[in-house]
């Protein structure tokens, strides 16, 4: 018998003769409360969350990303980033801006994973503007997730209403990051198992790879499909591009070698990033793979030839990505400082 045909016929046997609530029912009882504790860290988001805690704390927040904006346009491409980077590693909990702290914390922005993200400083630019006005009230996962909504309006993206109401985590996951963020040569059906993992669907997750319409690819990453020989899947003009800028199979680390995105609106979250790769101008590995892969093809065609139905698309999928796993109620804490747990 299922637990809501048990709950009505027990609603009949109450109103002829008051029992006891069978075993059976605590049963379904429990079920329900089981249930409930895995929804409930998603539902107890809510749109804004710091209404009476903090008003003003969405519009400082914007304040800021705008004002950083416009001194290093590029750190609003890393508040995009950084929403990936956080919320699928278990959590939209903020446990990449844990720093590392001798015999403490590993930070998950050492990881190779990691590798190129940028930006972090401002972070705490925005966290202290929040903290002037209301202390410890704002968590830090809020500030990845309204930073990145805010971040892409800036770049030109969708208006993105977002939730918020996340807390901090504790701790660092800096060991089992690479066990959720895919490499950039990764197959497709690893980097779709790892999206699915955390409930983003296909087409969401061809809108999510859209982000890398903005931003750069370290001649690291590149390389590989350049050098001893040019990977026959990259369009031969723009292997010429690219070995113009990684003009060596070795860069030095210390050199910032990179190669831009998107070369035509490298400042705007837009659909040429499908329309490129489908030209075979991929930067990434897993960018190439996206343009041919039977699964997610159609898709990029899809918003390849409507800007409008990738951005729909993008903001539906971001929501998914913000809205994983969150820490809410009396899990986490509010950190006063993003980078370090509190000390108590
Ligand atoms: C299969 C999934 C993904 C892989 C393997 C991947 C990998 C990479 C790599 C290797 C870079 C270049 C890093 C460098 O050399 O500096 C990069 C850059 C970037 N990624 Fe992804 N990424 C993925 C998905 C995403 C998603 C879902 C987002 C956001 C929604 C995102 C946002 C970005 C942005 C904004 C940059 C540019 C960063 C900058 O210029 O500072 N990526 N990604
Ligand atoms: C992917 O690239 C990494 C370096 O970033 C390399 O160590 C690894 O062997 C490559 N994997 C595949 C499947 O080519």
């Amino acid at each position: 018998m299922s637990c809501s045909g048990m709950l009505s016929s027990n609603r009949r046997d109450m109103a002829t003769t008051t029992r006891k609530p069978s075993s059976r029912s605590y049963m379904c009882f429990f079920l329900l409360l089981l249930i409930l504790h895995f929804h409930l860290g998603k539902s107890q988001l809510q749109q804004n969350y710091y209404s009476e805690s903090c008003p003003k704390a969405e519009e400082i927040i914007k304040q800021q990303v705008v004002q950083l904006y416009n001194k290093h346009g590029n750190t609003a491409i890393s508040w995009v980033r950084n929403l990936f980077h956080d919320c699928i590693v278990k959590s939209c909990d903020a446990s990449l801006l844990l720093t590392t702290v001798r015999r403490g914390v590993l930070s998950e922005q050492t990881s190779e994973r990691s590798f190129g993200m940028r930006n972090f400083k401002y972070v705490n630019t925005i966290k202290e503007a929040v903290e002037q006005e209301c202390p410890l009230t704002v968590s830090c996962a809020d500030i990845v997730a309204l930073s990145a909504r805010d971040g892409i309006a800036m770049l030109g993206g969708p208006n993105i209403e977002m939730k918020t109401g996340r807390r901090d985590s504790k701790e660092s996951y800096a060991t089992v990051v690479e066990d959720f963020i895919p490499n950039h040569n990764d197959s497709m059906s690893l980097v779709l198992s790892r999206f699915q993992a955390i409930g983003v669907d296909i087409e969401a997750t061809v809108a999510l790879l859209g982000a890398h319409s903005v931003g750069r690819v370290h001649c690291k990453n590149l390389v590989h499909r350049l050098y001893p020989t040019v990977d026959e899947t990259l369009d031969p003009a723009h292997a010429e591009y690219l070995q113009r800028r990684c003009p060596t199979p070795n860069p030095d680390p210390k050199a910032v070698l990179y190669a831009r995105n998107d070369l035509k609106t490298p400042m705007i979250i837009d659909n040429n990033y499908y329309k490129n790769i489908l030209q075979h101008k991929g930067l990434l590995t897993v960018d190439e793979e996206l343009a041919t892969d039977p699964r997610t093809a159609p898709h990029v065609q899809k918003m390849a030839d409507d800007n409008e139905y990738f951005h729909q698309q993008f903001s539906r999928a971001v929501l998914l990505l913000s809205e994983n796993n969150p820490l809410t109620g009396d899990q986490g804490e509010i950190r006063k400082d993003c980078r370090y747990v509190n000390a108590n």
